[in-house]
């Protein structure tokens, strides 16, 4: 029943509850220990009284009994009502009236019925009732019985309203819950505080939150405390600037796409065009035409590598495979490398350990990875040497490609891993669409392992280092999100 209400109600519905129980238990129990010691205060007086009245009648007692009583009796009742102010009612030990007060209620009978604090009287000396008297309204009757020299001669009934008493009791309820109100009120105006503080920010949240789904990225969360709301609203925000430039990123791409696909295909119109000149001598026709492979080849790898991205991206890359004999299926990926390095006039070193173990990626990914790398160190390096170290350990295999070419600044480096990325050293000096290493990256991460790179500048040469788990990874992160940027405080991840 509960979970269907907002937190706000929640919270005032338990608040409001506890209190409102708690105070009547407490009221209720503080109430009947008053009103007991009310009573008893009240009845504990009367009985002092009842004493010593009931001593002061022993001896008229006795007299009368013997006989001798000549109306003092009735004339020290009268002059105890009087003083006192309580009725009075003295009977023998057969219950008969001797004498009486007014408004007792016994004027008319000459002998009254057994009644409870008679027959306590007996027992006890001293016997109480409560009940109805004569004109229907609660009394106590409080029995004592009279004794002279050790024999029980009659006894002395004193009766008196409880309505006063009850008053009194009653007085003091009405003080207990004034005082027991006010505390209920605070109550419920805290818990109608405590229910807005975190209400209204919750509010607030989900507000910012809708805005952001609608679009309005930028949109960021004051947070204004460190507590549990503050921390949602920081990762709100955090969530909201890692979309922002996830989105930048693939506008971006998309945008850089466009545009390395849109040179090929003006050169393709311009060759076309020209092609179509029937005067045009054989010797160009045929430059064209060659023009016109390459631009289309330049082409098909470019998409080809955009469809790689694209799989890793929507996580469709396959992860299945295994290269079992890793050191050979290296050498014969090399083989054509080393050709081109040597049509370079470039020393070409390996250093492949025969041993390596069995790699878990498919041997597609390591020709990719071993392809990139090293068309690069053959692309970049116009003199000197490259080398390629493959060893391993028992967590990784370390494939590591070093060359004496352009090298890069620190600057550069930062963005060599960054789609299209291309530094202004090699535009248009090499060919390239810039999509190479970050494929590596895509991958190895795919994979759990990753790639890193050193220069020690400018024309001083490159070392890349990519490194594959050989334990599967719990978790292999997806390449194109903006993972760098670190989670804020207060989230556990
Ligand atoms: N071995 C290397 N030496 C110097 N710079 C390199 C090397 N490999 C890559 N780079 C730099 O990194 C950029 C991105 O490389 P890559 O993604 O392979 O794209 P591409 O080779 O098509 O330009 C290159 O344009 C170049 O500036
Ligand atoms: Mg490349």
């Amino acid at each position: 029943m509960l979970n269907r209400l907002t937190i706000r109600q929640r919270i005032l519905v338990i608040f409001i509850g506890i209190a409102f129980v708690g105070g009547t238990v407490q009221f209720l129990i503080a109430g009947r220990q008053l009103e007991a010691a009310t009573l008893e205060f009240y009845q504990h007086h009367l009985e002092t009284d009842a004493l010593l009245v009931a001593a002061t009648f022993a001896e008229p007692l006795g007299h009368y009994l013997e006989g001798e009583d000549e109306g003092g009796i009735g004339r020290m009742l009268a002059a105890l009502q009087q003083e006192v102010g309580h009725d009075y009612l003295i009977l023998d030990r057969n219950y008969r009236v001797v004498g009486y007060t007014a408004n007792t209620g016994y004027e008319q009978v000459d002998r009254v019925p057994v009644s409870p604090e008679l027959v306590e009287a007996d027992s006890v000396q001293i016997g109480s009732d409560i009940r109805p008297n004569h004109v229907g309204e609660a009394a106590l009757y409080l029995a004592v019985s009279v004794r002279y020299e050790g024999e029980a001669l009659g006894y002395l009934v004193l009766s008196e309203p409880m309505a006063p008493a009850y008053a009194e009791v009653n007085r003091r309820y009405m003080e207990l819950a004034i005082a027991t109100l006010p505390v209920l009120v605070l109550v419920v105006a805290a818990s109608m505080w405590v229910s807005s503080t975190i209400s209204r920010p919750v509010q607030h949240l989900r507000n910012s939150a809708l805005n952001m789904a609608q679009g309005a990225l930028d949109t960021r969360i004051q947070v204004t405390t460190q507590d549990e709301i503050g921390q949602l609203g920081k990762t709100l925000n955090f969530m909201a600037g890692q979309l922002e430039t996830l989105m930048k990123t693939q506008r971006n791409f998309v945008s850089n796409a466009a545009h390395e696909l849109r040179t090929p295909l003006m050169t393709l119109k311009l060759r076309a065009e020209a092609l179509s000149d029937e005067t045009l001598p054989k010797a160009e026709r045929e430059t064209y035409l060659t023009e016109i492979q390459q631009e289309i080849d330049h082409m098909a790898e470019l998409v080809s590598s955009l469809l790689l991205l694209a799989r890793i991206d929507e996580g469709r890359h396959t992860q299945n495979g295994v290269v079992t004999d890793t050191a050979s299926i290296l050498h014969d990926l090399i083989r054509h490398w080393r050709i081109e390095a040597e049509a370079k006039q470039l020393e070409f070193a390996t250093q492949i350990d025969p041993d390596l173990p069995e790699l878990p990626m498919s041997s597609n990914d390591l020709r990719v990875i071993v392809d990139n790398l090293l068309s690069n160190a053959v692309k970049y390096t116009e003199q000197g040497r490259i080398q390629m170290t493959v060893a391993s350990t028992p967590q990784m295999v370390t494939i590591q490609v070093s060359d004496t070419g352009i090298g890069f600044s620190e600057e550069q480096q930062r963005h060599l891993f960054e789609r299209f990325y291309r530094s202004d050293t090699v535009r248009g000096r090499y060919n390239g669409n810039g999509l190479g290493l970050s494929i590596i990256e895509a991958i190895l991460e795919h994979y759990g392992g990753q790639i890193t790179t050193v220069s020690r500048g400018p024309g001083q040469g490159a070392i890349f280092t990519a490194t594959v788990p050989l334990v599967k990874p719990l978790t292999a992160r997806r390449s194109h999100l903006p993972h760098r940027q670190a989670v804020p405080d207060g989230s556990s991840h």
